[in-house]
């Protein structure tokens, strides 16, 4: 429990009423925009009153919101940390102020574990790994190189650097896979445009191109279909997320193959809340259940996607 005792604060448990300080990462991505939906609506069905703040991709930005919740005495903090590294102290001081705190979507690589709860979020590892497995399937039946352009997420996010890890670990074993640049796209679609133009300028020959997110995909089809290029045939595309825009590119045949990350963690994160304020004992890590897509899945998927 929070333990604040007879304080009879603004926030506190005593009413039985739970204050949630959550700090999101931004509005980056379609991805992100449903996960704040999520994220807000969840906290309105379940009573839970929710403090809201946006930190543009900025780090600062988080630590000054998690600071603000703990002056604040908020019941629970969650937050989506933007990158891994760099949460300690703050951490540490959101631990000395008996404010437990929940990480989702995203992990921070903190030693100490009881800086936090628990985990809420995907295995993006699997996720990278999962990219890898379709691009090594579809090119089985051929010896020739094939040449791979990456667009990294967020430099130094957990979705970025295990995306690109599990993908690395299984086009491992076949020397004929190339990654010939990769380059971060910050998980925009400006950017994975922008960056796409440049890797389409310096290299003639890209078979594959791995985007992290299928926003960054979906500046990048803007950028081969301006350089005359046809995505999907030309240039085969891989992303991850699967949101409704990424979905209809598969079906549309720009994009190949999807691998989903869900963002509808809402509903599981208010239950994780309520279940540490109280100071019940949660697991340290909750995984996402998540699939994948081909243009056929995708067709038929999309109708029902919520987002
Ligand atoms: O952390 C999840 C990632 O962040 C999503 O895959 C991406 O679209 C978002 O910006």
């Amino acid at each position: 429990s929070c333990g604040s005792g007879g304080s009879g604060g603004a926030s506190g448990a005593d009413d039985g009423s739970i204050t949630m300080g959550f700090s999101q990462v931004g509005a980056e991505s379609g991805w992100r925009t449903a996960n704040t939906k999520s994220v807000q609506e969840a906290a309105k069905e379940s009573g839970i009153t929710l403090k809201f703040s946006d930190a543009q991709q900025k780090q600062e930005n988080q630590i000054k919101a998690i600071r603000s919740y703990i002056q604040q005495k908020v019941d629970v903090i969650a937050f989506s940390p933007v990158v891994e590294s760099g949460w300690d102290t703050v951490l540490k001081e959101a631990r000395d102020a008996k404010i437990p705190v929940i990480l989702t979507d995203r992990a921070v690589d903190s030693k100490d574990t009881t800086l936090y709860k628990t985990f809420l979020g995907s295995d993006f590892v699997e996720e990278g790994r999962k990219a890898g497995k379709w691009l090594v399937e579809s090119f089985n039946n051929s010896t020739d190189p094939v040449n791979i352009v990456e667009l990294q997420g967020t430099t130094g996010s957990a979705p970025a650097n295990d995306r690109k890890a599990g993908f690395a670990e299984v086009i491992g074993a076949d020397p004929k896979f190339k990654v010939i640049a990769s380059q971060t796209g910050d998980f925009t679609r400006a950017k994975g445009k922008e960056v796409m133009e440049a890797f389409l300028k310096s290299n003639p020959d890209i078979d594959v191109l791995y985007a992290h997110n299928d926003d960054m995909g979906l500046g990048a089809i803007e950028a081969i279909e301006g350089a005359g290029k046809v995505p999907g045939k030309d240039i085969k595309i891989i992303t991850v997320d699967a949101v409704k825009d990424g979905m209809q590119a598969l079906a549309d045949g720009k994009i190949n193959y999807i691998v989903e990350c869900s963002p509808l963690l809402g509903p599981q994160l208010m239950d994780l809340a309520k279940k540490v304020v109280k100071g019940e004992t949660v697991p340290a890590r909750v995984v996402t259940e998540e699939t994948t897509f081909t243009q056929e899945q995708a067709k038929t998927a999309l109708p029902n996607r919520k987002y």
